[in-house]
């Protein structure tokens, strides 16, 4: 395998293509869009390309002979890329169209929960508002309300009072402040446990383990704020142990693969099972067809294996054969250096995650980083025609600490961002200081 094409926007994408190329020295990995700052000789961005239109990456996949196509991006999977790679004879590692319904349909992956006895919170299906507001008058809370489809991570309520639950059912499906996604819902009864995060790699019904993480889904200090997906990550978790491997592995995942196999569902590529430990026994909350993002900035350094070899026996379908993934010891803290608000002549913005964000400030300070202390994964940023890297999106550049402590690691981590500067920088400032459970 000597070249790879990696479609994400993130700083995912940027650290699946470090993870490639840093453990197999003979892989050039090509980024669909990437960005013309990063400096390795062996990551090619491609910036014409995005993830909303499969048939340029295609044209792309087959210009360069790709040996291998990774749709990393939620966005690339539902628009079909793998099915479009696939189709066009490019070998690819992803679930297709009709297996992202595992993240993009929650009613979807609850009704499979159903039929295969696999543990989860109990829920109603709503498609009208007024029946909705009746159920959570009649039934005992509290009640997790959630848009049924992706409102960009922002779709999910834990309501306490009856009041919050039918004022989420109203933002979600009435006024819609969440988008399309909200259009349906579904309300569930509320888990009372320890939220655990896994992460595996699928190739039909074999999977490899992926070290876990920690992430911080909130978009203030405290774990205040918006649910935003995440201000930033570390690795390892205090969580990963042999036990806890085992126990997910046995009540969790391997029932899960079983039935995303009888349901005839063409899976590939990493799944992301986010559970919830009620006492012994671990309950779906959630499953992301890909890698998350910002955890994939501190999971993926931490691993050796030569990683082409993983992905060829994913695609060859020997991933049974492969061993446990060889993972190092070092920490490593992500914190997301992202888009706040800002101020233009005339308008304002409140900055991601809270509304519109403005876009095309430039990035400075980034030069100075100690890449032996800190790696710099780019996430929505772009060189503009004169050289100068400025910010395009909300989460724009990832700063990960590295150390042989998490302490270390995050006091790296926020050095490097203390250097770094735009309009509206904003980050979390207690990554990896206090727990986001706390
Ligand atoms: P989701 O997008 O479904 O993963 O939900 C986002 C977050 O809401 C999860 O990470 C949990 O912290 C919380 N959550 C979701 N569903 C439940 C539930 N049924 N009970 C308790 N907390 C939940
Ligand atoms: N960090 C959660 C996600 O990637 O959706």
């Amino acid at each position: 395998m000597r070249n790879v094409l990696i479609i994400d926007y993130a700083g995912r994408g940027h650290a699946f293509a470090d993870l490639f190329v840093r453990t197999d020295p003979d892989v050039t990995v090509h980024l669909a869009p990437g960005c013309a700052a990063i400096t390795d000789d062996r990551i090619v961005s491609a910036p014409w390309l995005d993830i909303y239109h499969p048939g340029p990456v295609v044209e792309y996949a087959r210009e360069i002979g790709a040996d291998l196509a990774m749709p990393a991006h939620p966005r690339s999977l539902t628009e079909g890329f793998v099915d479009e790679l696939r189709a066009a004879g490019v070998p690819t590692i992803g679930p297709d169209r009709s297996a992202t319904r595992l993240e993009s349909s929650k009613r979807f992956t609850k009704e499979l929960c159903v039929k295969y006895g696999i543990p989860t919170a109990g829920y109603r299906y709503f498609e009208d508002p007024a029946a909705a507001i009746a159920y959570v008058r009649s039934a005992d809370g509290p009640h997790v309300v959630k848009g049924n489809e992706s409102c960009q991570g922002n779709g999910v309520f834990i309501c306490e009072t009856e009041a919050e639950a039918i004022d989420a059912i109203n933002r979600l499906m009435v006024s819609r402040d969440f988008g399309p996604g909200g259009r349906t819902i579904i309300i569930e009864e509320k888990l009372v446990g320890r939220e655990l995060l896994y992460f595996a790699l699928v190739g039909g019904e074999h999977h490899l383990m992926l070290p876990m993480a920690v992430d911080y889904p909130r978009s203030d200090d405290g774990n205040r704020g918006v649910m935003c997906g995440g201000m930033g990550a570390f690795s390892p978790s205090p969580d990963d142990t042999p036990e806890e491997i085992e126990r997910f592995e046995r009540q969790m995942l391997r029932p899960l693969l079983a039935a995303i196999d009888a349901e005839g569902l063409h899976y590939t590529g990493v799944i992301y099972v986010g559970c919830m430990l009620v006492g012994d026994q671990l309950h779906l909350i959630e499953i992301n067809a890909r890698m998350g993002d910002p955890e994939a900035e501190v999971v993926f350094p931490r691993i050796t294996t030569n990683f082409t070899e993983v992905a060829t026996s994913i695609l060859d379908g020997t991933l049974d054969r492969q061993p446990p993934l060889v993972v190092t010891d070092e920490c490593f803290v992500n914190v997301v250096a992202t888009q706040g608000p800002t101020r233009e002549p005339g308008r304002s913005f409140p900055g991601w995650p809270y509304g519109e964000y403005g876009r095309g400030y430039p990035i400075t300070g980034l030069d100075t980083v100690d890449r032996d202390r800190c790696l710099v994964f780019y996430g929505a940023a772009r060189t503009r025609p004169d050289g100068q890297l400025v910010t395009d999106g909300g989460k724009n550049v990832n700063l990960v600490g590295r150390g042989a402590t998490l302490d270390e690691a995050a006091s790296h981590a926020y050095q490097a961002i203390a250097e770094v500067s735009f309009q509206g920088i904003r980050y979390r400032n207690d990554i990896a200081k206090a727990m986001p459970w706390d």
